[in-house]
C-alpha cells in the first residue's frame, strides 16, 4: 500500500512509521512527504529514508483554497492508498477533506473529543488532569472531529511540564500510529457513515 504523510515540523511520526517499515511491522510504502513548512525537520528526515520529499509553502499562496487544491494536486499525482497527517498544523477545507474522505488520518494529542486544537498538554495539566493521551482518528470537515480509530492513555503526574506530558505522549504516538497505518493498509479499517470499522466492528 501506498501511504502519502502530510508534515509540519519535527517529523517523529513520520520517523515511526518509517521505521515500523523498516522493522517489518507495517507493510507500505511512503510514496512522499509533503511539508507546508520550508524548515521542516522531517523533510530531513524522508531524505534520509530515500523518500520524496515536498514542501508546498502556506505564505506563497493568495488563500487557503488555493494552497488546499495545490496540495490535494501534489497528493493526487502521488496516488496514495492513504493520506497520514503527521504533527500536520493547517487547518483543511472541507473540499481538500471532501477529496480524501476516508482515506484521510489524523493523530491529536489528546483523549478527542477532550482537548481539541493546540496547546493539549498544558490544558490537562492547568486542568489538574491525572490522565491525558492521545488519538489517531479519520479527518472530517470538523477539526479533530472525526471518527475516533484508536486511543492510548498516560498518567498526569503532579510535577508535570508540558515539555514532560509531552513527551510521554509522544511515546504512545510512535506505537499507535503506525498500528492504525498497519490495519488500514491491510484493508482491515474503513470510515463508514462516519464510523471507524475495524474487522467489519464499530469502533
Ligand atoms: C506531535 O506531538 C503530535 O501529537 C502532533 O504534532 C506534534 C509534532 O508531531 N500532531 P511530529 O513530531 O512533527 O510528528
Amino acid at each position: 500500500a501506498k501511504i502519502c504523510v502530510l508534515i509540519s515540523g519535527n517529523g517523529s511520526n513520520l520517523q515511526a512509521m518509517i521505521d515500523a517499515i523498516g522493522a517489518g511491522k507495517l507493510n507500505a510504502r511512503i510514496v512522499g512527504v509533503i511539508s507546508n513548512r520550508p524548515d521542516a525537520y522531517g523533510l530531513e528526515r524522508a531524505r534520509q529514508a530515500s523518500i520524496d520529499a515536498y514542501c508546498i509553502d502556506h505564505t506563497t499562496f493568495a488563500d487557503r483554497e488555493s494552497f488546499d487544491h495545490a496540495l490535494q494536486a501534489q497528493i493526487d499525482a502521488l496516488a496514495p492508498d492513504v493520506v497520514a497527517l503527521a504533527g500536520y498544523m493547517r487547518i483543511l477545507t472541507p473540499a481538500f477533506v471532501d477529496h480524501f474522505s476516508g482515506k484521510l488520518l489524523n493523530i491529536h494529542p489528546s483523549l478527542l473529543p477532550k482537548y481539541k486544537g493546540l496547546h493539549t498538554h498544558q490544558r490537562a495539566i492547568d486542568n489538574g488532569d491525572t490522565e491525558h493521551g492521545v488519538s489517531v482518528h479519520f479527518v472530517t470537515p470538523e477539526l479533530d472531529g472525526g471518527p475516533v480509530i484508536i486511543q492510548s492513555r498516560v498518567p498526569v503526574f503532579e510535577d508535570d511540564t508540558a515539555e514532560e506530558l509531552a513527551q510521554r505522549v509522544q511515546e504512545q504516538e510512535r506505537r499507535i500510529y503506525p498500528l492504525v497505518l498497519h490495519w488500514y493498509c491491510s484493508g482491515r479499517l474503513t470510515m463508514n457513515d462516519n464510523k471507524a470499522v475495524l474487522d467489519n466492528e464499530i469502533l
